[in-house]
């Protein structure tokens, strides 16, 4: 079996306690997209664990993991990533494999991301200041892009660094007006991450294949959300790769078609960080009940997370688009306590009622929610782990949701933990 675990809505879906779940049952668990703008949580016993670049499979050290191409690469995180865990006794030695292929974040691109973000005052995207854009953009320019296999010829590599950083060094004193970075200081450091990296470098699309031809399961762990998909999502505040699951095969090098299931995560309502419209947002008491009870603050830059309804018009498209087999439906628990709950049906715009999300945000921005109220809970769940024993409320909120986005939840969170899940 290879399944692929991807988030419904804009991020932060529970991505990361899911895919620590069901890596039990794995050999391999591969993150594909993004970079260190992505945080996901995995809680064992009373350890919380952060993890930006490294699959959540890494806590399991009987786990190998991948990163795939198209995942950017800041070496300083992973670095500091790694040796966390070896602090709290999980080595990653003999069981990481790093794309050859996978592109360098370093120092001048998390600089770009600030100036600019910076410069555009109230029209900024709001990014993670992770150098993310600034990353893909030299990806996708290609004559100034490092690549993990750069670290594989110093020499080279020194040459390369000098001819960006002066480059990059001009941009940000004409535009910004900014300090000059130093080629040699962000080259020594290079030195370092090659000495501490190159041992997990490979070909990873040639690993991959070799493993599924030998009968060997594989764990595909996304990042960020479907809606912030670069061409999917709510453009232009979206990451800038393709992190709904159409971005797996070609950062992988593995097509869809070897995948068995698709999982999609989704929360038992919305969030979102940074800009861009959100129809069933509440800026309201609402919105800071489920922030204070759903502890909803970044995991990467402690941002308060924006709350909402749950939004099955956006769920739905992200179920289309990711040909979604089934939903881990998380963070229920967040929700008792609430009287009456909403539920986002459809969307009304230009007087027109339409239950298909458009992705172009002058359409979106136009569109009012149609919901529907349905009861509440009172009791505390999260020591419930039968789904019959969920009081009545939860459970029929469960099955609208599973009847409005044509999936089963298979899994539901009632809590941070890993016993915290409800499997049907
Ligand atoms: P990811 O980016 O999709 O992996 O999600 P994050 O880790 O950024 O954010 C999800 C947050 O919710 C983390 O703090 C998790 O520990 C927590 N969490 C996950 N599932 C549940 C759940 O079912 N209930 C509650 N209360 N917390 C959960
Ligand atoms: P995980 O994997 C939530 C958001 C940022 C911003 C936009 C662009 O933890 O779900 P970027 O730094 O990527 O250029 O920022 O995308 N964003 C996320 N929001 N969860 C994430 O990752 C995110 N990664 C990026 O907040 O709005
Ligand atoms: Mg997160």
């Amino acid at each position: 079996m290879n399944c692929c675990v991807i988030g419904l809505q804009w991020g932060d879906e529970g991505k990361g306690k899911v895919v620590d779940i069901l890596a039990e049952s794995y050999d391999i668990v591969v993150r594909y997209s993004g970079g260190a703008n992505a945080g996901h949580t995995v809680v064992v016993g009373g350890d919380r664990f952060a993890l930006h670049l490294l699959p959540s499979g890494s806590v399991r050290s009987n786990v190998n993991c991948v990163i795939a191409n198209a995942v950017v690469v800041d070496p300083d995180t992973l670095l500091k990533e790694i040796e966390g865990l070896a602090e709290r006794d999980i080595t990653l030695d003999g069981r990481l494999f790093i794309s050859e292929n996978a592109h360098l974040v370093l120092d001048y691109h998390k600089t770009e991301d600030r100036l600019r973000e910076e410069s555009l005052g109230k029209n900024k995207i709001g990014t993670t200041i992770r150098g993310i854009g600034p990353c893909y953009a030299d990806k996708v320019g290609r004559s100034f892009a490092l690549r993990m296999s750069d670290f594989k010829d110093l020499s080279k590599l020194k040459d390369k660094l000098r001819n960006i950083v002066e480059y990059k060094n001009k941009v940000f004193a004409a535009v910004y007006k900014a300090e000059p970075l130093s080629a040699d200081e962000i080259f020594e450091k290079c030195k370092l991450y090659a000495d501490k990296l190159l041992g997990f470098v490979t070909d990873t699309t040639e690993l991959l294949h070799r493993a599924i031809a030998e009968g060997k399961s594989v764990l595909f762990e996304g990042a960020q959300g479907t809606l912030l998909d670069l061409d999917h999502g709510t453009f232009p505040f979206v990451t800038s790769s393709n992190s709904s699951s159409l971005g797996m095969p070609a950062s992988c090098g593995v097509p869809a078609k070897m995948i068995d299931e698709f999982l999609g995560v989704c929360k038992a309502y919305t969030t979102r960080v940074g800009g861009g419209p959100f129809p069933t947002e509440q800026d309201n008491e609402t919105g800071q009940y489920i922030r204070d009870r759903g502890h909803e603050y970044g995991t990467t830059t402690g941002r308060p997370r924006r709350c909402g309804w749950f939004d099955a018009v956006a769920a739905s498209y992200s179920v289309t688009i990711g040909a979604i087999d089934c939903i881990a439906l998380m963070h229920l628990d967040t929700l008792s306590g609430l009287k009456e709950i909403k539920i986002c049906r459809a969307y009304e715009i230009d007087g027109k009622q339409t239950c298909f999300f458009p992705s172009n945000i002058t359409k979106l921005s136009q569109a009012s929610p149609v919901y529907e109220t349905v009861d509440g809970w009172e009791e505390e769940i999260t020591e419930v782990s039968d789904f019959h024993k969920l009081p009545a409320g939860a459970r029929n909120y469960v099955m609208l949701i599973e009847e409005l986005t044509g999936k089963p939840a298979t899994i539901i969170g009632v809590g941070p933990k890993r016993g915290q899940t409800i499997f049907r």
